[in-house]
């Protein structure tokens, strides 16, 4: 039987805890550090999962010379760094998303990351659960014929504190990211995006000068037509939702909850219970599923993860959206540059 991959987890709040889970139950792969600064989070995230060697310097993970490959799940400015340090290590890594806030420190490891000889995988997780895989594969079949539109929605069940978003990059780098990601996991080039924020109910958000709602539309290469709807809240849940339209049929997914028994009664019928709560229920399988194809990807199997440039196109994607919003223009995109 192969031996399981050593994994080093940089990182360990609330996304490092669903890698860390997610790798406790993955028999191909073995929780073999963790790092965090705050050392009681890695003492306690490697105890919680079986034990691992613990550190609170990302640099001890990377010279160990003892992992396969590393997931870093710390905060986005410390991305850039750490992508780069894995890269000179020869290790391959999963960096969650964004890559970074700022276009120009993507750009100064762009070349370095296009010459890596290690995979690079971008935390885009939403391309890994089964019912947008399905929807993807089934436009890609042909199903609905030719895709001219996509329709994803995005609310969040309720905004985050208003220290988070100081430092989120805003709603469109922060939220939209996904979203900007999904669009491109169907329409891979995109060349003009027109953005309108909104501060409908959030005055924390507002005094941030962020938007708690936004509409953005996408055109593609090929005519294309990509609208996001998102919102920082929602009265009865997570809701996230895709339809794919083109000239022979629709295809949707629709929001999915923790079972599918529906009550009938005197004042309702047809009734489910309310949707999972939020990402990390919603999207537990897709956070699996993009740990089952990094593996392949460490294993020399053909890397199926979004990686460094689907990174760096959705951050385009959002700093353009951004100045759409702000400008009041459509900004228009070169999808060479
Ligand atoms: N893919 C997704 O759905 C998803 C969801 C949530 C967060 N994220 C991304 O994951 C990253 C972390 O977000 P979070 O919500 O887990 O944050 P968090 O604040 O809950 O956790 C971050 C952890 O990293 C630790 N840390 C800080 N500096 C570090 C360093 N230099 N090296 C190692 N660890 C360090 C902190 O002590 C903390 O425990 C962010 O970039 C965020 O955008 C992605």
């Amino acid at each position: 039987m192969t031996e399981p991959l050593k994994i080093g987890l940089i990182g360990t709040g609330r996304i490092g805890q669903v890698h860390a889970a997610s790798i406790a139950a993955l028999p191909g792969l073995a929780l073999h550090w963790v790092c965090d600064p705050f050392l009681e989070s890695a003492k306690s995230t490697a105890e919680r999962f079986g034990g691992a060697q613990v550190t609170a310097d990302p640099a001890d993970v990377l010279s160990s010379g003892d992992v396969d490959a590393v997931i870093v799940a710390s905060p986005t400015p410390t991305h850039v760094d750490l992508i780069d340090a894995a890269i000179d290590a020869g290790l391959p890594v999963l960096c969650e998303k964004p890559i970074d806030l700022d276009i120009e420190r993507v750009d100064g490891l762009r070349e370095k990351a296009r010459r890596a000889a290690t995979p690079i995988s971008l935390g885009f997780n939403r391309r890994f659960d089964p019912h947008v895989a399905e929807l993807r594969r089934r436009v890609g079949a042909g199903d609905i014929g030719g895709l001219e539109q996509l329709t994803i929605t995005s609310r969040d069940p309720a905004p985050p504190p208003g220290e988070y978003v100081a430092v989120s990059g805003g709603i469109f780098r922060d939220m939209t990211i996904h979203d900007f990601d999904m669009a491109r996991f169907f329409v891979p080039d995109i060349v003009e995006v027109t953005a309108r924020g909104a501060r409908q109910f959030s005055a924390e958000i507002a005094a941030e000068g962020d938007y708690d709602a936004a509409v953005v539309t996408l055109r593609g290469a090929s005519g294309e037509l990509v609208t996001i709807t998102n919102s920082r809240h929602s009265a009865y849940g997570y809701d996230q939702r895709i339809e794919a339209f083109g000239d022979a049929g629709m295809l949707q997914v629709g929001n999915v909850g923790p079972t599918v028994v529906r009550s009938y009664g005197a004042s309702s019928v047809e009734a489910q219970g309310p949707y999972h709560n939020f990402f990390l229920e919603r999207y537990s399988d897709a956070y699996r599923l993009e740990l089952v194809a990094f593996a392949a990807a460490i294993r020399g199997d053909e890397q199926t993860n979004p990686g460094f440039e689907d990174g760096r196109a959705a951050l385009i994607l959002a700093d353009a959206a951004a100045r759409s919003a702000a400008e009041g223009v459509s900004v228009e995109i070169d999808p060479n540059a």
